[in-house]
């Protein structure tokens, strides 16, 4: 291992656009809410709880996932779970971040919208100003539930609408294709939202097709397996479209055998505008700089790789022009300086 290029990888600017906040509650913060709340959880202990962290695909996540989250009752845990992101996204040189949130996981178990918006707004908002860090919010529906579903959570969430900048799509992807949800999208497009969506995480690669042709989506999460199909590689280069990829996570849920077997360096050598995210970092083994330090320790990356992963996470993010600049030019300085 090169320890230069690793310490230049810990220390450069970076942004995340592909984090579940829901994802970042570790076992000790479950645990401590679901105390606070009165809520019985199916582990006797933080470290049953941590050995069932054995996943075989998305699904087997999903299941602990949502188990995990029932513990968020209230605003200040909603707070709380994103603050503690928050920090650890600082000690990570996290500069900006685009998170999600899933609100129907919530909403399912009579937890009003005001406490999920409240607390993670209010998190990002003490973020902005007392570490510097740039955010935005993705709220995302559910797959697995029906476009009916999406379009009530949507009505619900009309009062906040000025929290957040978009809409994703995550959960379970097999079986729930992205034209699943294409009158939802427009609607979403139609209120000047920001759309992107999970596709080709554990789907084909013709989910990645859909989400882009019927939903209209600006990113695709994930999306490492458009490397099946070189027709849309090319399109994707062409178009310029973001993958939103999260390398520990694709271990831990089998897309790849181990981090050796990740195609990130084919992406980046194939010019597609892919960057390095958590997407749930309590649950799959680190948070940002470790995401990048086991993609550096395993894969054949250079310093060129580094400052391509830096300048595609801001040049990706739903931020202005001018924003945009500002950030790619810290990432300029950086490298000139190290
Ligand atoms: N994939 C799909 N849905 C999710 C994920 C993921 O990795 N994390 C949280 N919801
Ligand atoms: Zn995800």
């Amino acid at each position: 291992m090169n320890a230069s290029l690793i310490d230049l990888v810990k220390g450069m600017p970076k942004a995340e656009l592909h984090i579940h906040i829901e994802g970042s509650l570790e076992p000790e913060l479950i645990f401590k809410l679901a105390e606070r709340n009165q809520v019985k959880l199916a582990y006797p202990s933080v470290e049953a709880l941590r050995a069932a962290y054995a996943f075989t695909d998305l699904q087997s996540f999903l299941d602990i996932y949502y188990a995990g989250a029932s513990v968020l009752l209230q605003e200040q845990d909603f707070f709380d779970m994103t603050w503690a992101y928050l920090l650890r996204a600082k000690a990570d040189n996290v500069r900006h971040v685009e998170m999600f949130f899933d609100p129907q996981t919530h909403t399912a178990r009579g937890v009003p919208l005001a406490a999920v918006f409240g607390g993670i707004d209010r998190a990002l908002q003490q973020a902005r100003t007392e570490l510097g860090i740039s955010s935005a919010l993705i709220m995302c529906f559910l797959r697995h539930l029906s476009e009916k579903e999406a379009f009530e959570v949507l009505e619900q969430a009309l009062p906040y609408c000025d929290k957040i900048i978009g809409v994703g799509l995550d959960s379970s992807e097999r079986g729930h294709p992205p034209e699943k949800f294409e009158h939802v999208f427009a609607r979403c497009r139609e209120l000047g939202l920001r759309l992107v969506a999970h596709a080709g995480e554990e789907g084909p690669p013709a989910y990645i097709s859909a989400a882009l042709d019927l939903l209209h989506v600006e990113r695709i999460d994930h999306g490492v397996r458009c490397l099946e199909d070189p027709a849309l590689v090319q399109r994707l280069v062409r178009d310029k479209i973001p993958l939103t990829v999260c390398p520990l996570s694709n271990i831990k849920l089998c897309v790849f055998g181990q981090m050796s077997d990740h195609n990130l360096p084919a992406l980046l050598n194939a010019g597609l505008k892919a960057m390095i995210n958590s997407d749930d970092p309590a649950y799959f083994g680190g948070y940002m700089n470790d995401n990048f330090v086991a993609c550096f320790s395993a894969l054949p990356l250079g310093r060129e790789h580094a400052l391509q992963l830096a300048r595609n996470s801001f040049e990706a993010a739903f931020l202005d022009a001018p924003q945009k600049q500002r950030y790619v030019d810290e990432v300029e300085t950086y490298f000139k300086n190290h």
